[in-house]
């Protein structure tokens, strides 16, 4: 059952459920089971950054929910040290949170550690579930994966500290319609119908419906609207979905 929707009866069904999260902080109102699969999405940018890191080679991905721990880190070989609060990369760490930091080669084959506001947040939160992350960069080989599995899906939105983005639910709305579009899922939740017309009404020009979004005015008012551009629209696709194993973003062995 869906909490967010509040409905009072289950659906006794072979078809997989979907369901999506709104904000991460409503996570544990949401009622799963062991083998759902979590996909994380914070689109601007942490799951964008994620899904260019891993296209440019990076080995694994450690996220951390906080700069203390990130710190440890420091000193490590091989090891990108990354971290972002309210959209600003920290003093001290060489890499922060925009996917242009990533896209070259030198961090192939290195161990990025990565710390944001919510993005590593909304992992880590959900870290005991089968956890992958998803941007528009992947979304393609995420929804062939979800199609191709029968475990229920809860799409989690990591939001803006506790409080709803437009970003993240207009993109569980494409995930979400693009998954109904090849295969049939029970919806029995109001957050998933709520993405769904969200993206629909979205769809023609997301970075135009997002002009007053909190999220594209804090990035424009940092001069990193291109970070924005490309989030929404990347000009690169990647097959390789992130998946968390032993506390660590690594590429999902699709085999
Ligand atoms: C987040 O984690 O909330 C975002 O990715 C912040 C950002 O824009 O870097």
């Amino acid at each position: 059952r869906c909490e967010n929707c509040k409905s009072s009866f289950f659906i006794m069904s072979s078809k997989p459920n979907i369901q999506v999260c709104l904000v991460s902080d409503l996570f544990n109102n949401h009622i799963i089971s062991n083998d759902t699969t979590v996909v994380v999405v914070d689109l601007l940018r942490a799951t964008s950054v994620i899904s260019t890191a891993f296209h440019f080679g990076i080995k694994e991905i450690i996220p951390v929910s906080t700069l203390e721990e990130a710190k440890k880190y420091l000193t490590n070989i091989n090891t990108i040290v990354a971290a972002e609060r309210n959209a600003e990369p920290i003093e001290g760490f060489e890499y922060g949170n925009s996917p242009f930091q990533y896209m070259n080669n030198d961090i192939s084959g290195k161990t990025l550690v990565l710390t944001t506001t919510n993005g590593t947040k909304a992992i880590n939160l959900a870290k005991n579930y089968n956890l992958i992350t998803a941007s528009f960069i992947n979304s393609d080989a995420v929804c062939n994966y979800l199609n191709s599995i029968e475990n229920d899906i809860l799409i989690l939105c990591s939001g803006w500290k506790g409080v709803f983005n437009l970003e993240d639910s207009i993109f569980s709305g494409f995930l979400v319609n693009k998954l109904i579009s090849k295969k049939d899922y029970n919806i029995n939740c109001d957050s998933a119908l709520a993405s769904l017309e969200l993206h629909k009404n979205s769809k023609k020009n997301y970075f135009k419906f997002l002009s007053n979004s909190a999220h594209r005015k804090r990035l424009k008012h940092l001069n990193i609207e291109k970070d924005t551009l490309f989030c929404l629209n990347p000009n690169i696709t990647s097959n390789i979905i992130p998946t968390l194993s032993n506390g660590k973003l690594v590429r999902m062995n699709l085999v």
